[in-house]
């Protein structure tokens, strides 16, 4: 029997939930655009972020919080419009929610409003527990993020794994049925020890989404940039990468360059 579901219906929060009762792993990459959207839909991906992964891989930027919440709309507007049946989540980005939780309503609506997508995901847990609340209140499904926060590098000054000492372990534990408790329909951990990411996969009801937190989750997530490798120089334990794009591009580029330069390329019949 094919792993690869033939099930062409939509992926929604209330199917991942059955994924999860019936222990059915839960498949997640980011994407960022039509084109890279329509391919990762296709070959049958059950959730699609738009991430503010974005920051870095898409705009260069070094950490994730430049990016804004009009830069994260035109993204996600682009992916929807490519996605027949993963369920699309958006990255809420640094700046539009953590202070006031009416102002992070107000953004919460306009992604929604003005991208079409499924839902939003949101970095932090009793920080920020007034805006999760507001937001769930107003009907707008939520993806928790806790662990490795890139949103908070800037606090902790490393993107080291999270959550080794008791009581950072024990907050996290905490956060996570906080977040659960609050309504929230899912949770990503990232780098994250492997032990305490399957015990609040247990502890908690709702899905579990990992990257860098072991297998004992109910789903896993990667950036797509990196698992196509796309992206070269960035090598964390945690990443495994399916192809070597950056060589395959570079290669097709160059081999390019070369049939311009020595009119190999058009040929007769590349010609009207
Ligand atoms: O922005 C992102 O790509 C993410 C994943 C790493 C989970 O939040």
């Amino acid at each position: 029997m094919s792993i690869h579901s033939d099930d062409t219906r939509r992926v929604t929060t209330h199917r991942l939930q059955e994924m999860k009762a019936r222990g059915e792993k839960i498949s997640m990459l980011t994407s960022y655009d039509y084109t890279m959207a329509s391919i990762v839909d296709g070959a049958g991906i059950d959730v699609i972020l738009v991430g503010d992964s974005a920051s870095n891989v898409v705009c260069g930027n070094t950490t994730t919080l430049p990016i804004t919440l009009d830069q994260m709309i035109f993204l996600a507007k682009a992916v929807v419009r490519a996605t027949k049946r993963a369920l699309v989540v958006v990255d809420m980005p640094f700046g539009s929610y953590q202070g006031n939780s009416k102002e992070a309503l107000a953004s919460a609506i306009r992604i929604m409003k003005e991208s079409h997508c499924d839902c939003l995901k949101l970095e932090g847990g009793e920080e920020i527990i007034e805006s999760v609340k507001r937001i769930l209140c107003a009907g707008i499904p939520i993806m928790g993020h806790l662990g490795l926060m890139p949103q908070s590098i800037n606090k902790y000054g490393s993107y080291t794994v999270r959550a080794k000492e008791e009581n950072e372990a024990e907050k996290l534990l905490r956060d996570a049925k906080l977040l659960e408790e609050a309504g929230c329909f899912a949770l990503v951990l990232e780098k994250i020890p492997a032990k305490l990411a399957e015990q609040v996969a247990r502890e908690v009801s709702i899905p579990v989404i990992g990257i860098g937190a072991g297998g004992g989750v109910d789903g896993q997530v990667l950036v797509l940039h990196d698992m196509l490798g796309l992206t070269n120089g960035f090598s964390p334990r945690f990443l495994r990468r399916y192809a070597n794009m950056h060589e395959t591009m570079t290669n097709a580029v160059k081999h390019y360059i070369s049939d311009v330069k020595s009119c190999d390329f058009p040929n007769e019949q590349e010609q009207y």
